[in-house]
């Protein structure tokens, strides 16, 4: 039997900061935060993104520099992503075996700068590659195939691993790659190289400022709705998630965040495991355009924001947000 008003005051428990701070039911840390990257080509590059007011591109050495503050601030694993270089793009998306390419060459230059201190999250998909700009390949009626775009994954997997990535984050949505992934892991000597799947990826307005900023976003024609989820669909998303856990994943993401933090949650509440998700660029965005219309204040958005992810369930975000956010939680 609960009680009623008046010996029931909730307001009594938040009356003061430090009955709040002893009622406070989740917490958010440096440590629920991964960043992250644009990868640029060049040295000492800074290239600002226009409509991800202030995150920018950095050269292989500015990479490193941002997993250094990483470190600093107790955010424990940054996210890669390349602007490949436009003739290094083509239609079968090579570059992405390349050894040598973007990824690869700041994957190393994290390990040189910050060994086994910050976990390196890779992205595989092969849009940041292809000149059509979409996440697999396509076949001459351009739909993008599956089973080819698939061992063309394994191998970009593969070689992210060999360069020395700590976590695969397959965010093709393609059927049966992180079993692929998986058994390629486990056969050619990276057992602990861990899985974190895009389980669960919409086909999201939201992510139009990242396409500026891996430069795929004049290379695109059409959508990536024969692949990426309906915004309408939740049961499908518990498929998703099922079959990726079934096939080896360490851990599953949400993405976007805060529009489909309900998918969080019945993640969460169904399979009890490890569920991620992704503040996307539209939504770093939206926060950046409220704050300079002055909606909004900025540190405050933000933290709550992110506390939203934590309350729903989350072990963690990825956000562009989160130097700024691990700077304002450490103060
Ligand atoms: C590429 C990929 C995308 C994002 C992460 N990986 C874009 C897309 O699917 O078109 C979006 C991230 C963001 O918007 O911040 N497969």
């Amino acid at each position: 039997m609960s009680s009623t008003y008046p010996n029931l005051r909730l307001r009594r428990t938040r009356a003061t900061s430090w009955s709040r701070a002893l009622h406070r039911e989740n917490v958010l840390t440096p440590a629920d935060m991964i960043w992250p990257l644009f990868v640029t080509q060049g040295e000492g590059q800074e290239e600002p993104i226009a409509t991800l007011p202030g995150v920018s591109r950095w050269s292989v050495d500015g990479i490193a520099a941002r997993a250094r503050e990483a470190v600093a601030l107790g955010v424990p694993c940054v996210a890669l992503f390349p602007n490949t270089p436009a003739d290094k793009r083509s239609d079968d998306g090579a570059e992405a075996l390349n050894p040598d390419n973007l990824m690869c060459r700041a994957i190393k230059a994290i390990r040189d700068a910050c060994g086994e201190d910050i976990g390196i999250l890779t992205d595989v998909a092969l849009d940041p590659y292809t000149a059509h700009g979409q996440d697999g390949l396509i076949d001459e009626a351009g739909y993008v195939t599956n089973d080819d775009t698939v061992a063309v994954l394994v191998d970009q997997a593969l070689n992210q691993a060999e360069a020395g990535a700590d976590i695969i984050a397959p965010s093709d949505m393609m059927d049966g790659r992180v079993q692929a992934i998986r058994i390629a892991l486990e056969m050619n000597g990276h057992p602990n190289v861990q899985i974190m799947s895009y389980a669960a990826k919409y086909a999201s307005a939201f992510y139009g400022p990242f396409r500026d900023a891996v430069g795929s976003r004049g290379r695109l024609k059409g959508d990536k709705k024969t692949y990426q989820m309906d915004p309408a669909n939740g049961e499908e998303a518990l498929r998703e998630v099922e079959l990726d856990l079934a096939e080896g994943a360490d851990s599953v993401m949400v993405k976007p965040g805060l529009p489909y933090l309900d998918i969080v949650r019945r993640v969460k509440e169904q399979f009890e495991v490890p569920v991620f998700a992704y503040q996307v660029s539209g939504e770093y965005a939206m926060i950046e355009s409220a704050v300079a219309a002055g909606a909004g204040d900025r540190d405050a958005l933000v933290l709550e924001t992110l506390m939203a992810f934590k309350r729903a369930g989350c072990s963690g975000v990825l956000t562009y947000h989160a130097a700024h956010a691990a700077r304002l939680l450490n103060a």
